[in-house]
């Protein structure tokens, strides 16, 4: 375990601050960057820092309070048993495809020390759209990209081909209806990343 502190959580009905003044935050924002899952290794979080994590994710907007969300962690050997997965259902889709195609999904799960399902989970013909709700199930994932970050653990937001997969998805325990709105891969980086190009925010003003 590491001398991690967690953070103070609030209690239902505290009264917090309106805003939380941090230029590490907005330094964290400014430059924090994905890291690919190939570019991981180990440590990731420990129990402690893994719990903060998904409730720091957990923490996320969302109309209607339906959490429409949960979470499917990955640590361990159960890694390595759902590479197994998707190497069985890879050599089933395409049974003649080279045998690096079939090492790399059987070791997919093992590029990093810890991969988190984030699984939209909408409560269909209810008031508030499934867009909000779906929508809310990205922001957790930010979240997480974030939190990691701030826990000093590189991340990554990926969905891959087996996000989509019908025996996959099953594998996974997803109910009718639910849906992978990302594998969160988190570890700690064997290089930097440099900075992508991105777009200036587009942007107009009404009137
Ligand atoms: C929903 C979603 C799914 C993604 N899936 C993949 C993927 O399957 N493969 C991939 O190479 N990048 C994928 N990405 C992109 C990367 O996670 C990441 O956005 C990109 O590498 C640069 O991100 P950065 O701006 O955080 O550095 C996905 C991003 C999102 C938002």
């Amino acid at each position: 375990m590491s001398d991690f502190t967690p953070p103070a959580f609030p209690e239902p009905g505290e009264a917090l601050a309106p805003a939380n003044p941090s230029s590490d935050t907005l330094t964290l924002l400014a430059r924090r960057r994905s890291t690919v899952a190939k570019n991981m290794t180990g440590p990731g979080p420990d129990a402690g820092q893994l719990e903060t994590l998904l409730k720091i994710a957990a923490r996320t907007p969302d109309h209607g309070k339906l959490f429409p969300w949960r979470f499917i962690v990955f640590e361990g050997e159960a890694r390595a048993r759902f590479g197994e997965v998707l190497e069985t259902r890879l050599r089933e889709l395409e049974p003649d495809g080279p045998d690096e195609r079939y090492a790399l999904e059987r070791n997919r799960f093992l590029r990093a020390p810890v991969v988190i399902a984030v699984i939209s989970d909408v409560t269909e013909n209810h008031k508030i759209p499934e867009w909000e709700q779906v929508l809310s199930a990205g922001a957790v994932c930010q979240n997480l990209l974030i939190g990691a970050s701030a826990l000093g653990f590189a991340a990554q937001w990926l969905t891959e081909w087996y996000a989509y997969d019908r025996v996959v998805k099953t594998a996974l325990g997803l109910a009718p209806g639910e849906r992978v709105a990302g594998f969160i891969y988190v570890g700690s980086a064997t290089a930097d990343a440099d900075e992508r190009p991105r777009k200036a925010p587009q942007v107009s003003r009404w009137g």
